[in-house]
């Protein structure tokens, strides 16, 4: 792999690799005891063209951890703002010699234009509704670390999965790692292609939490959907949204995700978000530093190899 541009078509082998050189990765960053000069002398940019509090912060951490120079361009003070093209801004970090290129777009594909144009690894940070592989890496993580295993396992992914770059990354890699896939939300935030996925389909919410082994929340995109189409969050919460009431179907020893950014009361119940016990929403944001310095350090093997 030289670039990370989605989870499908990748093999088990590989995400099992990867998996567990991040659980090593989770490990030291515990002990404090992270290695600091595995990408001294490479630059890593992040390229940022919507907003970002995990994604940006992880990768800057895990490619500071690794040792890399990192830069976060900011695209709102950018000549991106003075009409200059995505393929432009991409041959000009390329004509500093970027070694990573960390990219977020609207735009699905456009990580994947990118590569084709630059000499940099290309990692997705997020494409529109298309992918967020390194999200769905750091999901698997910490559902291995809580179940010791993907396999077998029940997995109600639910929400706004028509919008969710989250969802599709996760579905792909779930799928491929063995876990059912069951899909939760109103039918106009299903995709059309829902079944083609190879998951099981439900709109309503405690029919597709009874007997989940992990109940995985998903933000309603609202600035994605057009038209009069936008649900009440009021009517969204009473239906679809996380509380106690409906995670009683679900395994007794379910676990709660949440990808971030929340909207307590729309999606989830405050008092589930911050259940100490069932939440692992905090544990997802550790695991994606880890996830990401395992994806730099696998990436950045292959550009030894190419110079
Ligand atoms: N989960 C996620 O991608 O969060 P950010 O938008 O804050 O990066």
């Amino acid at each position: 792999q030289r670039h990370l541009l989605a989870i499908e078509g990748l093999e088990p082998p590989y995400i099992a690799d990867m998996l567990d050189l991040a659980e090593s990765y989770a490990l030291l960053n515990r002990s404090g005891k992270t290695q600091r000069d595995l990408l001294k002398g490479r630059t890593l940019i992040n390229l940022f063209f919507e907003d970002s509090t995990r994604t940006r912060t992880s990768f800057e951490l895990a490619g500071k951890r690794l040792g890399a120079d990192v830069i976060n361009m900011s695209v709102s003070t950018s000549s991106v703002n003075k009409g200059e093209t995505l393929l432009d801004t991409a041959s000009t970090l390329n004509a500093m010699h970027c070694d990573l290129l960390v990219v977020r777009h609207a735009q699905s594909g456009a990580p994947a234009l990118l590569s084709q144009k630059v000499d940099a690894a290309v990692i997705n940070a997020g494409d529109g509704t298309h992918e967020h592989p390194t999200q769905a890496l750091l999901d698997a993580l910490t559902i291995r670390r809580r179940k010791g295993r993907i396999e077998g396992l029940i997995v109600a992914i639910c929400g706004d999965v028509l919008h969710s770059r989250v969802a599709r990354s996760n579905i792909h890699l779930l799928l491929t790692m063995g876990a059912r896939v069951r899909i939760v939300g109103p039918p106009t935030l299903i995709p059309a292609e829902a079944e083609r996925f190879g998951v099981d389909v439900f709109t309503d919410m405690r029919a597709g939490l009874d007997g989940a082994d992990v109940v995985m929340m998903l933000r309603l995109q609202k600035e994605r959907m057009t038209g009069g189409l936008i649900p009440s969050s009021r009517e969204f919460f009473r239906f679809y949204g996380l509380d106690a009431e409906k995670l009683a179907v679900a395994k007794s020893d379910a676990i709660v995700m949440h990808p971030g950014p929340m909207n307590r009361g729309v999606e989830i119940d405050s008092a589930i978000a911050d259940d100490p016990v069932r939440s692992v929403i905090g544990e997802q944001v550790e695991m994606g530093v880890a996830c990401r310095m395992a994806v730099l350090d696998l990436l950045s093997r292959n550009l030894r190899r190419n110079t």
